[in-house]
């Protein structure tokens, strides 16, 4: 591996700016974790649904969570005004219009068709609606987007194939397979066939560990399931030998400081261990998880995660750099991000 550029030093004031300006990759977004409010309401009165909410001033102060179940109920109910193609589609839209504000300049969508199946709708449906986004993304929003289903681990093995399996007839639409939901009590053991089944089809293989749970949910996610880039992970802190091997396998972790905020991992932004992740050479990156719950989407996380740690222009270039590097892109396209995120660097 060639060693990172050294980047020219920026005042601290400078670095929103920079932050701002500089291109990178989006890789740990749920897409119904993008779901504003506003957005809530419209497709509740478009769809006829009914909300437990008086308006989206009422939905924003409800956002107030003790852990990740917590905040999982919440989500899930927002999920029910979501009916039709076109309601992804325009969800998708929202997002990629906001991401494309932040210079995200390639993203890997999430999402989970198994809560939209427990609510009647058709798996296919929903990656359609989504992959039509991602196909208008280049045009639209000046920027690539491709999708990766997560299995749901609060749900059973069995269920898992029986998603995989209903959306095969699509499955030249999604790039990867992840896992989510509920962490602590599903470790990543429960999903070893229906991963191997996975990347026998040829899926990418990602999985959220580490986020409460603890430190062997991420080995399992390594050695079980074989996963190339892990979400979150941030409990690998407390595993030396777990740092050694992420940081000599070159395993990227997805981590998202202010969702880690508003779920309570850590007290406050300036006991994150992002910093320290660096440090030890970890390819760690910036990401925003369900935005519209966690009250920001990438550059904020950026921003706030900057500041309260005093990080500089260094580990901003590292922290994009590791963005396009731990992305599901070909070297072609990764090449062509590198060049703008460099140019960007050369003139700031
Ligand atoms: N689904 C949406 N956001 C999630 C998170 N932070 N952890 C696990 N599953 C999720
Ligand atoms: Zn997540």
């Amino acid at each position: 591996m060639s060693p990172v550029r050294l980047v020219k030093p920026v005042a601290p004031e400078r670095m929103p700016e920079l932050l701002r300006a500089m291109p990178k990759a989006e890789l740990h977004m749920h897409i119904e974790g993008s779901l504003e409010p506003e957005q809530m309401f419209a497709l509740a009165q478009r769809n006829s649904v009914p909300l437990a909410y008086a308006s989206a001033q009422a939905v924003r102060e409800a956002y107030v969570f003790d852990n990740l179940q917590s905040f999982l109920d919440i989500y899930h109910a927002g999920t029910l005004v979501l009916k039709t193609e076109q309601d992804f589609y325009d969800m998708a839209c929202a997002y990629l219009q906001r991401a494309q504000e932040d210079n995200v300049t390639h993203t890997e969508l999430f999402f989970d068709t198994q809560t939209h199946t427990g609510h009647g709708l058709d798996a296919q449906m929903v990656v359609k609606g989504l992959h039509r986004a991602c196909r208008d993304a280049p045009a639209k929003f000046g920027m690539t987007a491709s999708l990766i289903l997560c299995f749901l681990r609060h749900l059973s093995e069995a269920e898992a194939f029986e998603c995989l399996e209903q959306i095969m007839p699509v499955r030249d639409r999604i790039v990867g397979i992840g896992l989510a939901s509920s962490e602590v009590g599903h470790p990543p053991e429960k999903f070893a066939q229906v991963f191997a089944r996975a990347k026998q089809l040829g899926f990418r293989l990602v999985a959220h560990a580490g986020e409460e749970g603890p430190p062997a949910y991420i080995w399992g996610a390594l050695d079980v399931l074989k996963v190339e880039r892990i979400d979150h992970g941030v409990q690998s802190m407390n595993d030396p030998d777990l740092i050694k091997r992420l940081v000599q396998d070159r395993i990227a972790l997805t981590v998202c400081p202010l969702s880690n905020l508003k779920l309570r991992v850590y007290p406050s932004l300036t006991q994150h261990s992002i910093g320290r992740m660096l440090e030890a050479g970890m390819v760690a990156t910036i990401n925003s998880d369900d935005p519209a719950y966690f009250g920001g989407y990438i550059n904020e996380n950026f921003t706030q995660t900057f500041a309260a740690l005093q990080l500089g222009s260094q580990q901003a270039y590292q922290l994009a750099l590791n963005s396009f590097n731990a992305s599901f892109i070909d070297a072609t396209e990764r090449a062509r991000h590198i060049e703008q995120l460099d140019a960007v660097f050369d003139t700031f």
